[in-house]
């Protein structure tokens, strides 16, 4: 009696936590790369090898020590993802037969970073600042604002006055920074529901999913610098979360149901248990 409930117990605890989940990364190219890249990593890449060691000039190294803490790196994104080249063999590592790019010019940033960021450079170029950078060499170019190597996830403290008030007064950017920040806080909000949620085993996968692409559209926005346009598309995507967060709701309503289904079969357990000991006893006692 009590093995059978044991195990009972045991199944039942086993059944509420699920393990598999779908990573960000998996997402991401099912979503948005056109052509996944995959080759050499770090391990093998000739490039991080030869540029981080000792004999290279210290601005040689740079790169190197900036990008290993860099959100590309995390994802695996390497040097030749973006220079181009043949990490593989270090002689012939930066030839142009190998297909090495060098060193972008600002002119060129664009492209060079919009093979992978489809959608931003197509929204950049059609921007102010894209025409602005290509037209006259005046408008800020991918690097002003995210860095090369040491690029981390992006967010709206991009948007601050050191950096947005070089070209222009701050107060256009700061219309935006206004614009932006009511999504960008429930964006915030729904990521960390979404995750607790999965490290309570409950996936949700198709609102992840949901959440994962209008997150990417929204990032994209800022990228038209049109601040009346995030302000007409507010709405729109205020719908596309409300929808995710009536979902995610009814999630933490199940798994508040659950919580308290696994005590209910834990007391049951003991409270079992404890009649079977007593029964035990009473046998014995009649002895
Ligand atoms: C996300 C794309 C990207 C990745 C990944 C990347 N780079 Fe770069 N790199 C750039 C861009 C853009 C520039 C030009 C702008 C600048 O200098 O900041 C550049 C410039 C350079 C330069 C010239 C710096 C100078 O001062 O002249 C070197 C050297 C270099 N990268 C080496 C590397 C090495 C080595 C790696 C791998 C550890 C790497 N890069 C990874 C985008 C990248
Ligand atoms: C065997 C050593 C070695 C390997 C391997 C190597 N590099 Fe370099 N790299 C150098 C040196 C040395 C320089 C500086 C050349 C100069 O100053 O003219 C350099 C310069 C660069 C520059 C800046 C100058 C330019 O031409 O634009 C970039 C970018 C770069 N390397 C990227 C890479 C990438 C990407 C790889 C791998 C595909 C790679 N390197 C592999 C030694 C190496
Ligand atoms: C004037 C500054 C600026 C320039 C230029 C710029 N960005 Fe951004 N970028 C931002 C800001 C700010 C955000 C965050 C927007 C937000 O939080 O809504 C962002 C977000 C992003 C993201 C995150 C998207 C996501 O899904 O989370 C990527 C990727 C990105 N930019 C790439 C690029 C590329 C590639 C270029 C060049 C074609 C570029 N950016 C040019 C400021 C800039
Ligand atoms: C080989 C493809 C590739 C190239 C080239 C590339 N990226 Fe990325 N980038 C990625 C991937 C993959 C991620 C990680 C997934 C993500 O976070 O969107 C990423 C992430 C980012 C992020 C953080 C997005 C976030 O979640 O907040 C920024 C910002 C960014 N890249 C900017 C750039 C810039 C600027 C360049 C050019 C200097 C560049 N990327 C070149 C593939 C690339
Ligand atoms: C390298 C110079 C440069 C930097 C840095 C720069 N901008 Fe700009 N910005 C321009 C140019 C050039 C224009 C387009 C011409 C114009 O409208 O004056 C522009 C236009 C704009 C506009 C459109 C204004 C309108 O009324 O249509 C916004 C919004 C804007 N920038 C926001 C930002 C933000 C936010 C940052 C910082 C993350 C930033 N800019 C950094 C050069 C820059």
């Amino acid at each position: 009696m009590i093995a059978t409930i044991t195990k009972l117990t045991i199944l039942a605890i086993l059944l509420l936590a699920t393990t598999s989940q779908a990573s960000y990364r998996e997402l991401f190219e099912k979503e948005f790369m056109s052509n996944p890249w995959g080759g050499n990593r770090e391990a093998h890449s000739a490039c991080v090898e030869c540029h981080a060691s000792e004999m290279m000039k210290a601005p040689m190294r740079e790169p190197v020590f900036a990008w290993r803490d860099s959100w590309h790196a995390q994802n695996e994104v390497s040097c030749h993802d973006c220079h181009g080249g043949g990490p593989d063999d270090a002689s012939m590592s930066m030839s142009h037969q190998r297909g090495f790019k060098g060193t972008p010019t600002l002119q060129e940033i664009p492209q060079f970073c919009g093979k992978c960021h489809l959608g931003i450079l197509q929204n950049f170029l059609e921007s102010g600042h894209g025409k602005a950078l290509l037209e006259t060499n005046s408008g800020p170019n991918c690097v002003t604002c995210h860095g090369s190597h040491d690029i981390k996830p992006a967010s709206i403290d991009i948007i601050n006055e050191q950096r947005c008030s070089q070209c222009h007064l701050y107060d256009r950017a700061m219309l935006m920074r206004q614009a932006l920040f009511t999504i960008e806080k429930r964006l915030s909000g729904i990521q960390t529901n979404l995750n607790e949620l999965r490290e309570s085993g409950i996936l949700l996968q198709t609102q992840r999913k949901d959440f994962f692409r209008a997150h990417s559209d929204f990032r994209t926005l800022f990228h038209t610098i049109d601040v009346n346009l995030v302000k007409e598309k507010t709405d729109e995507f205020m719908g596309r979360l409300d929808r995710i967060e009536t979902d995610t709701r009814a999630a933490y309503v199940e798994l508040a149901f659950r919580k308290n289904f696994s005590g209910y079969l834990l007391l049951l357990f003991l409270f079992l248990a404890f009649g079977t000991l007593m029964l035990i006893r009473t046998g014995e006692n009649k002895k």
